[in-house]
């Protein structure tokens, strides 16, 4: 077997009291794709997100890092792991500057956090990383700011740099262009693009903007009442047609169009 897979989820169920969020899911995820998971609300796509990173424990299953099982990995040990989410809602501290939000993130959640961390050298080290985070996300100039005052798609952009300053190879986004101007999701959808070329990061996508996910994933799983629908590259799911019947058709209208030059 040739594929290098960095992180799976065997038979990842979970149920909230009587209802079950995320039925029997198997999901692998190999290294350096932008994998995407859509579906309609409440098919269990931010509850499979938080099995896999530890945020919720799995009523059954288990959860593969690097083909290790950390399925008792806590959420902590897994940022350390290089397992990263960004959050729909970021602890963002607004009377601190955008650097000094990205400078202890990266100290909070860095893989080193466990050195001296008192050093010198060690504080230099996380304001480096918040540097270069900050200039790969394009805020360098607005370092100095406090993160209250910056525009909505700034703070987007903030955290993409504190995500990026833990370091992490994988990085999980719950649908980052939410609320988002239509015209800013290009700029955004290209930086994560870049960040994943230049940075090595294998990304995982929740996304509702179909345009965006087609064009911009090498793998879909689609959900479906806490279910995989189907598995398959853009165009594999542009085709089937249990996917288009069963929703995507009526839910995200004639998308087949959108695939722009996507291979099968
Ligand atoms: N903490 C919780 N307690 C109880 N039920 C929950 C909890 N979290 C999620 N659920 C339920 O589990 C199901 C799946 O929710 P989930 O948030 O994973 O869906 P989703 O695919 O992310 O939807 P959306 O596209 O709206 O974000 C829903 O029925 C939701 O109400
Ligand atoms: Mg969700």
């Amino acid at each position: 077997m040739s594929e290098d897979i960095i992180l799976e989820g065997r038979g990842l169920r979970k149920e909230f009291g009587g209802l079950v969020a995320v039925a029997t899911v198997n999901i692998r995820v190999r290294r350096g794709d932008l994998h995407s998971i859509i579906g309609p609300n409440g098919a269990g796509k931010t509850t499979l997100f938080n099995l896999l990173t530890g945020n919720l424990r799995p009523t059954r299953g288990q959860v593969l890092f690097r083909g290790e099982d950390i399925t008792a990995t806590p959420l902590h040990r897994r940022v350390h792991l290089g397992l990263g989410r960004s959050f729909q809602v970021t602890n963002i501290f607004p009377n601190l500057t955008v650097l000094e939000n990205v400078r202890l993130a990266a100290q909070a959640l860095g893989r080193d956090s466990f050195k001296v961390w008192w050093h010198y050298r060690h504080f230099k080290s996380y304001s480096d990383a918040a540097t270069g985070a900050l200039e790969q996300v394009g805020l360098s100039d607005k370092a100095a700011v406090p993160a209250a005052i910056l525009p909505h798609g700034d703070q987007r952009k903030l955290e993409m740099a504190i995500l990026l300053a833990s370091d992490a190879e994988v990085l999980l986004l719950d649908e980052p262009t939410a609320g988002m101007a239509t015209e800013q999701v290009p700029a955004l959808m290209e930086m994560i693009q870049r960040i994943r070329r230049e940075g090595h990061k294998t990304i995982m996508l929740v996304e509702h903007n179909m345009n965006v996910v087609m064009n911009a994933s090498d793998r879909i799983t689609v959900m479906h009442q806490g279910e995989v629908l189907a598995e398959g590259t853009p165009a594999e799911i542009t085709r089937n047609e249990t996917v288009q019947k069963a929703y995507l058709g009526e839910l995200y209208g004639d998308f087949a169009d959108l695939v722009q030059g996507a291979e099968s």
